[in-house]
């Protein structure tokens, strides 16, 4: 295997806070990451947010809840230094192209949390700004919660366009007030971000792994397993496996679980894993880096999404979420502090 440059990994010391504390800030929208981030920069020192929202929705009443001003899109894009586009990423095109590219001033910073927008060219940013990437690894509770408990979620940062000559110091600036200074800012680029996000998000963590817990399941019940034991065998213990290799690597795992277990992996990781299964991961990883993925998803958009609202209608009639019901009964504390 060769590897490319290994890069250094930057933390608070590497960033200037002020950079960011300095600038009205627009948040457009109030999901999964525009919460965190608005919460977590204003924990920083960032006290000029503005929460941008198309208004009248449960998203935008929480923004004015937690004690931001909230005004339409348009309203807060025409004031803000810095607009961070926290839309899904389906639309943020036509947001960029009706609201956001007539009202913002020139030499704005426009930052993203994930680079697929700017690497597929969905959106195409005017030349007279500063285009930055700051994608926290991972949902916006754990970036909240990570945050709240003093600690901080890695962040992969990007420039696309630097017209000021300091997109870069600010999007340093702008991960160190998300709290990634305390874990590792990877100075990356769009695309990068984009392609390996892709790839895991498909080969590994919403593709792989639950098509591997479904079949798992439904193996064990066709076998004549009790459905609740099968659930907990192939689902619920996922979580331990993936905290233990999240904490230490794949070493401090095998030091945390049996010999039986680590001896059984082996035999069948590469029986699972064998030249068909890496062709195809390098499929995957052509059809994203060809833009064949992006085009197939911005098609089912434009349909509605009648693939992804019938594959995830079958996601949740499947079998093992009536095991994973009556399982998880017990332990209510599962789904706490999840509203
Ligand atoms: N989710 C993650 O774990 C994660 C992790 C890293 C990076 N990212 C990236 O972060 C960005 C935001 O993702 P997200 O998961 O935070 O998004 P999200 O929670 O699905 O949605 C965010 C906001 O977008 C608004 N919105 C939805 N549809 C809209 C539309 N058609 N027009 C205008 N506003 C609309 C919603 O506002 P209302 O409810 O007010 O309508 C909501 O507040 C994406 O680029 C994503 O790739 C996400």
């Amino acid at each position: 295997m060769t590897y490319a440059n290994r890069m250094k990994i930057k933390t608070d010391k590497d960033c200037d806070l002020s950079l960011i504390r300095g600038q009205p800030v627009a948040i457009l929208g109030y999901g999964n990451q525009g919460r965190a981030q608005a919460l977590n920069l204003r924990d920083s020192g960032v006290s000029d947010i503005i929460v941008g929202s198309r208004g009248g929705t449960p998203a935008a009443a929480r923004a004015g809840e937690d004690g931001f001003e909230v005004l339409s899109f348009a309203e807060a894009v025409k004031g803000a230094g810095v607009v961070m586009v926290l839309l899904p990423d389906e639309v943020q095109a036509s947001v960029y192209k009706e609201i956001i590219a007539p009202n913002i001033k020139d030499g704005t910073a426009l930052g993203f949390a994930h680079g697929f927008s700017i690497h597929f060219k969905e959106v195409i940013p005017a030349d007279t700004l500063d285009v930055f990437l700051a994608a926290p690894k991972g949902p916006g509770r754990a970036l909240r919660d990570l945050y709240t408990q003093g600690l901080g979620m890695p962040c992969v940062i990007g420039v696309a366009q630097d017209t000021s000559g300091n997109a870069n110091a600010l999007a340093l600036s702008y991960a160190a007030a998300l709290g990634a200074g305390r874990a590792g800012i990877l100075e990356s680029s769009f695309r990068e971000e984009c392609e390996t996000d892709l790839f895991s998000e498909q080969a590994i963590l919403c593709g792989g792994l639950p098509a591997l817990v479904k079949a798992g399941y439904e193996i064990l019940v066709e076998a004549g397993y009790a459905p609740e034991v099968a659930y907990i065998e192939c689902l619920h213990e996922v979580k331990q496996i993936a905290d233990l290799m999240w904490k230490g690597g794949l070493d401090f795992k095998n030091q945390a679980i049996s010999n039986t277990a680590e001896f059984g992996g082996y035999q069948a990781g590469d029986r699972l894993v064998d030249d068909h299964v890496r062709a195809e991961m390098r499929a995957i990883l052509l059809d994203i880096q060809s833009g064949k993925f992006a085009k197939t998803f911005s098609e089912d958009r434009d349909q509605g999404f009648k693939t992804l609202k019938s594959r995830r209608a079958g996601d949740a009639s499947h079998e093992i979420e009536k095991s994973g019901e009556k399982v998880r009964a017990t332990m209510p504390w599962l789904m706490k502090n999840e509203s």
